[in-house]
């Protein structure tokens, strides 16, 4: 059964189940395991770690990380069917504190796609809450588009399932339909007219697609929901889900006004941010809420004036808060390995020989192009350094010959397992004709959707990232690279994401779900 906190708040992370189902934002079990034990690190109470009906990548990757918990529920989504649940029930099962997550889409709209009756439904409900319940003491029951489900179906089946044995419900407001106002007047309803309903802990699980997760989610708890669901950077689907890091620090900063408690460090959410930002591919937009780059007034270069005589004339919360330490030089061409590794460490990376071998021959080549080295640069190093998919194709050499006169060529050397390959090109460009190097080099039907280049650090000397994502008979892969030169981090982005896609191609299959479970309306 739960323990039913007064107002401590339970935070459920999903950025590796509806996060990371946003198209392109897929992840490698490496990085799935890595970012599981970073949300277990910081505190998070559930980590709703995948479906693992969806895939066998999906099942492995909850079982593994259900193994390697220390702390927080390993939670695993399953449709309202006994198979479902029963696989579920196989991944989470080797965790400390497993959790079965079983839903339905209950509006209108979703019934009409299984085609059930009110009642057929409200059956199914109570046959897959008890198959969970019989397998594990914690349950959590959604019914997919509450917010758009008439009122009292929704207190039909949200009896259904508490008496079933369900210990959470979680209402989603799957489209991103609500607003504030609505949001806490449908948790306070529930409370009030659903028998049960002061047994378990209602969740709150908001969408972003008219802007307003945040304060939909907050407006929940202040109605007396004790748990939300979000996601680090707020990745999901379409506008994303509500984001971990405003929730947590509105709490935070505004405990005068709103009294609640969560178990997570803040001091750990940049770390996780760039994280989550690196593998999902997904770059933090500069002015988003607490991790955005300009999210620190300061950091913008305005109101400096008012900044200098007192911090707190332009700033709520401290940089520190949330890990943001101060921009500093680190490093230059003389610092030696000792120095690179606790840097690094500094900045959330445990390293093995093997990969700080790696990532010194990159940052000594990096120091001899660019004289002061910053915490960016190094992280901007760090997104490819490590990625051990990233090495059956490798840059040896590239000259590209550009300008307002033409022509735009580029000549260039590849290593393909283990061959040195050589070719020339002509393009619209000096990054179209790198991209045509290497696509006359590595054959490959992939398209490009994705073609992004943001500066690392400020000056002409500046890094640049490059962030490209593929795609090819439904695989979606995303590639990231900086240099001081955008061209040679535009190609060693692409070969990045070639690479992932051989790995893919290998391991077959599509990114296309085997098992779909959203539902557009
Ligand atoms: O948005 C949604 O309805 C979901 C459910 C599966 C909980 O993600
Ligand atoms: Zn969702």
């Amino acid at each position: 059964m739960t323990d039913k906190p007064q107002d401590r708040v339970l935070i459920f992370d999903t950025t590796l189940r509806d996060g990371e189902q946003s198209p392109g934002a897929t992840m490698t079990h490496g990085e799935k395991l890595e970012i599981a034990q970073l949300l277990d690190e910081m505190g998070v109470d559930i980590i709703e770690a995948g479906f693992p009906i969806a895939s066998e990548g999906d099942f492995a990757a909850v079982s593994e990380i259900a193994r390697q918990s220390q702390n927080a529920v390993i939670c695993g989504l399953a449709r309202a069917q006994l198979p479902d649940i029963d696989r579920c029930w196989e991944a989470v099962k080797h965790a400390r504190r497993p959790r079965i997550h079983t839903f339905i889409g209950t509006s209108p709209l979703h019934r009409a796609i299984p085609n059930l009756t009110q009642d057929e439904m409200a059956e199914r409900i109570h046959e897959t809450v008890s198959r969970a319940r019989n397998l594990c003491d914690n349950v959590q029951w959604s019914p997919m588009d509450a917010t758009r489900t008439e009122l009292d179906y929704l207190y039909r089946v949200v009896e259904i399932a508490i008496k079933a044995g369900a210990t959470t419900i979680n209402i989603p407001d799957t489209v991103g339909y609500t607003a504030p106002r609505e949001s806490a007047d449908l948790i306070a309803k529930l409370i009030e007219n659903v028998p049960g309903a002061d047994e378990i802990i209602f969740a709150t699980h908001c969408h972003n697609d008219l802007g307003m997760a945040t304060a939909n989610s907050l407006a929940a708890v202040e109605a007396g929901a004790r748990q939300i669901e979000c996601t680090i950077n707020g990745l999901g689907e379409r506008a994303g889900n509500t984001a971990l890091e405003e929730v947590v620090m509105a709490m935070k900063v505004r405990n005068d006004i709103m009294p609640f408690q969560t178990g997570v460090d803040s001091t750990k959410i940049m770390n996780i941010s760039r994280r989550v930002a690196t593998v999902s591919g997904f770059a933090v937009q500069y002015n988003k809420a607490i991790v955005g780059k300009n999210a620190f007034a300061h950091e913008s270069g305005i109101h400096q004036d008012g900044m200098l005589k007192n911090a707190e004339t332009f700033e709520i919360m401290r940089p520190e808060d949330v890990g943001l330490t101060e921009t500093n030089i680190v490093m230059g061409k003389h610092s030696g390995r000792a120095a690179l590794r606790s840097k690094l460490e500094n900045l959330g990376y445990e390293l093995g020989d093997n990969q700080l071998k790696d990532v010194f021959v990159r940052f000594k080549e990096l120091a001899d192009r660019k004289k002061e080295i910053y915490d960016e640069d190094l992280i901007a190093l760090m997104r490819t350094a490590t990625d051990p998919e990233a090495d059956r194709i490798k840059l040896k050499s590239m000259h590209v010959t550009c300008g307002t006169d033409g022509p735009n060529e580029a000549r260039m050397t590849l290593i393909v397992d283990g061959q040195e390959l050589s070719t020339e090109q002509s393009g619209d460009g000096p990054v179209d004709a790198s991209f045509k190097c290497i696509k006359a080099l590595v054959e490959h039907s992939a398209r490009l959707q994705l073609y992004q280049v943001a500066a690392v650090t400020e000056g002409t000397d500046a890094q640049a990232t490059v962030s490209v994502r593929m795609e090819e008979e439904g695989r979606i892969v995303t590639g990231q690279s900086a240099d001081t030169d955008t061209v040679v981090a535009s190609a060693r982005a692409y070969i990045h994401a070639l690479n992932r896609l051989l790995v893919r191609r290998k391991k077959g299959g599509t990114d296309q779900r085997e098992v779909s479970y959203k539902v557009v309306s």
